[in-house]
């Protein structure tokens, strides 16, 4: 199997592009398009999101010292992209998107109510790592769009139409492939061929992971 090797680049995709909205006190809300954005711990919840510092969120973000990930859907692609080649210093990105500022009980900063997911965060450290800032947010409070909740109080994000981003370039999200745990849940039906060690088609059995959040890492 032959291989090419190049210098260090980021090449971990796919990756989530979000839409980070953030405010000073008194000044309008801004909106900035950010790929460098991560889960980063369970317990507490916390995220990264990584900002270079000439950007116009870059300095609200610090002064403010909170932001809010909203995830960006099939609809919000063109306002995600958008905001991502405008800066907040030249233009209302709210206005002239014609997004919607909706005010939770967590925080001051707005987040996008056209957004169905919705992750308020308080910075706890600025890492400077080179060319971006890395801002570690502890998870405040998460607001979904409660049109996505089914009758049995279920939040079906597979129905949000959620995107992502990939070397350069934005996809709607393909068909599922499995659960958390599927590579080791017994199928019922399924043909299985005992070996003499108790392995299944040749895996050795595991019990399906248990818990109330599969989930997690
Ligand atoms: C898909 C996409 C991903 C981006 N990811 C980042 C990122 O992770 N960090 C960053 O600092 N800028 C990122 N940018 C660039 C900023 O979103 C862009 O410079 C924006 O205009 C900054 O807005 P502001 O000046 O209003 O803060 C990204 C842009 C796009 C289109």
């Amino acid at each position: 199997m032959g291989k090419q090797s190049w210098k260090a680049g980021n090449m971990l995709y796919p990756v989530p592009a979000v839409m980070v909205s953030c405010k000073r006190a008194g000044e309008k809300p801004n909106i900035i398009t950010v790929a460098w954005a991560g889960t980063v711990c369970s317990e507490p919840a916390m995220v990264s999101i990584s900002v270079r510092k000439e950007r116009y969120s870059h300095d609200i973000i610090t002064d403010s010292g909170e932001f809010v990930i909203n995830l960006v859907t099939e609809k919000l692609a063109g306002a995600c992209d958008w905001c991502g080649v405008r800066s907040g210093r030249d233009c209302d990105k709210f206005r002239e998107k014609k997004l919607t500022e909706y005010k939770s009980e967590f925080m001051d900063t707005p987040a996008i109510a056209e957004s169905p997911v919705n992750i308020y965060c308080k910075v706890v450290n600025i890492d400077r790592l080179g060319s971006h800032d890395m801002f570690i947010g502890k998870v405040m409070g998460v607001t979904v769009d409660d049109a996505y909740m089914d009758e049995k109080g279920r939040f079906a994000l597979e129905k949000c139409g959620l995107i992502a981003y990939s070397h350069g370039e934005y996809y709607a999200l393909g068909r599922k492939l499995g659960k958390f745990g599927f590579s080791v849940k017994k199928t019922a039906g399924r043909s299985k061929k005992k070996t003499a060690a108790g392995a299944v088609n040749g895996t050795v059995k595991k019990k399906a992971p248990t818990g109330k959040r599969k989930d997690k890492a």
